[in-house]
């Protein structure tokens, strides 16, 4: 079977260009196997990442049809238009071709202190399911970025948190071995945190693992408001 590709093109210095490339490929093939064989047969010059084929690493997301995808996850078939499309991620600094700066995405996760900040001299600590469901969903997230690119907040502006790390962030803060929770507050509360989130629900279609990262943000809103009102009522001697 002969498939049509559009791919972007882009070398520093050289700009950018749509090439176009006609590639024999089998049955069941991803879109990974196409610019694989594009790469082996047609054109050693195309740049794009990938390791695992297999949507554990994360690293071949791309712009696929206009929507950011995993390449390797991706079959040519399910694609229904006559040539595919193939892009870098948006929002992010293109480097060559289908290679994008993952740096403003690493950013933002550092920026949620992705670690546990150990509680000195606690005792024995129960994880409530509320918790321990969230934990779960988070750990199958592939740091891909395709969210944190379909996102309009977060793609190209680089100061909002992003669906990814305010999933990460809010993890943490529920968890009750972290001793970082006031720090947190004012992080995922701040100007680039949870109230960025316009719900444009972007990160849902994006998601290759379907972890819907906004449901994350709509809980850790309902909860800073929560702990607002706890706060007033204490204040007001109601509590
Ligand atoms: S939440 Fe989904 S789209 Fe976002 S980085 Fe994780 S796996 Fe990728
Ligand atoms: S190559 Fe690892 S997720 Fe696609």
């Amino acid at each position: 079977m002969v498939t049509e590709f559009r791919v972007f093109r882009y070398s520093p210095g050289r700009g950018n260009r749509w090439q176009e490339y006609r590639v024999e490929t089998r049955a069941g093939a991803s879109v990974l196997e196409g610019l694989q064989t594009i790469r082996a047969d047609l054109d050693p010059t195309l740049a794009y990442r990938f390791a695992c084929r297999s949507s554990v690493c994360g690293s071949c997301a791309m712009l696929i049809d206009g929507q950011p995808r995993l390449a390797c996850q991706t079959r040519i078939q399910q694609l229904k238009g006559s040539c595919i499309v193939v892009a870098p991620l948006p929002g992010l600094p293109v480097i060559k071709d289908l290679v994008v700066d993952m740096e403003p995405f690493w950013t933002a996760y550092r920026r949620v202190m992705p670690w546990l900040v150990e509680k000195t001299g606690a005792k024995d600590m129960t994880i409530t399911k509320a918790v321990s469901d969230v934990m779960e969903k988070f750990y199958s997230c592939i740091l891909c970025a395709a969210c944190f690119a379909a996102c309009p907040e977060a793609g190209g502006k680089h100061t909002y948190l992003g669906p990814m790390s305010l999933m990460e962030g809010y993890r943490l803060y529920l968890d009750p071995r972290d001793a970082a929770g006031e720090e947190r507050r004012k992080i995922l509360s701040g100007p680039d945190g949870v109230w960025g989130c316009h719900g444009a629900f972007a990160c849902i279609d994006a998601c290759p693992w379907d972890l819907a990262p906004v449901e994350f943000s709509a809980q850790l809103r309902l909860k800073l408001v929560g702990e607002k009102f706890s706060w007033l009522k204490k204040a007001f001697g109601q509590a």
